[in-house]
């Protein structure tokens, strides 16, 4: 069983947000940014057609609907999150679990709700996540010209371990290999 009491804490002393709320239903709700409350939940199959129309928004290649389902459909251990404001879906987070690693196929904020700390709490939350299930590594890939989001992923810890030629289909462009070490089993 998650252990949200130790996450509440680690929140507070971590991101500064201030408090947090039990009573979502599958899920956590957060107060950040003032009073705004972010629930962030178990990401449904019913809540594919919504991110599709935020993937069309943040992404210049946006995944389809096939590629979600693809995803949340096939059988590996996956982490995969919708982030809600005034149950609104404003955001999400897909990642996946292989062997002892995790890897973060997919992250997008409705473009006018960026900007707010959304991201942070949504891969914090990830990382939490991944640190209890004892993920030795965390990798992701992202676009070179992506600096909002290589620095969203630096400011985690994440380091950047290589560069992937022409990894992107719509304009050949390259990819960077990003990783952060989570958890090595021969240290306390
Ligand atoms: C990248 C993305 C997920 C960030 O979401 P967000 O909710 O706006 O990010 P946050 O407000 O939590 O900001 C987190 C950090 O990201 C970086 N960042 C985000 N937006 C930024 C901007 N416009 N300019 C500079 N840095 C920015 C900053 O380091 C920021 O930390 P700070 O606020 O302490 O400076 C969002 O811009 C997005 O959805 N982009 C399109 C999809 C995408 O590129 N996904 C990543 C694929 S690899």
């Amino acid at each position: 069983m998650f252990d949200f009491d130790e996450l509440n804490f680690k929140i507070e002393k971590e991101l500064d947000i201030s408090a947090w709320e039990r009573q979502v239903v599958d899920g956590i709700g957060f107060r950040f940014a003032g009073d705004n409350r972010l629930s962030i939940r178990s990401m449904a199959l019913s809540d594919i057609p919504e991110i599709v129309e935020i993937e069309k928004l943040a992404f210049a290649d946006p995944w389809t609907e096939e590629s979600f389902l693809y995803d949340l459909l096939y059988p590996y251990k996956k982490l995969a999150i919708t982030g809600l404001l005034r149950d609104n879906i404003v955001a999400y987070l897909l990642s996946v679990f292989i062997a002892d690693e995790l890897h973060l196929h997919n992250i997008a904020v409705h473009p006018e709700y960026q900007g707010q700390g959304i991201a942070k709490l949504m891969l914090w939350y990830m990382l939490s996540v991944a640190q209890y299930e004892r993920v030795g590594v965390c990798h992701l890939e992202v676009r070179v010209s992506n600096q909002n989001a290589i620095e969203l992923y630096k400011k985690f810890g994440f380091e950047i371990l290589g560069q992937r030629r022409g990894y992107y289909q719509n304009n050949k462009e390259d990819a960077l290999l990003m990783s952060k070490k989570i958890f090595n089993e021969w240290e306390t």
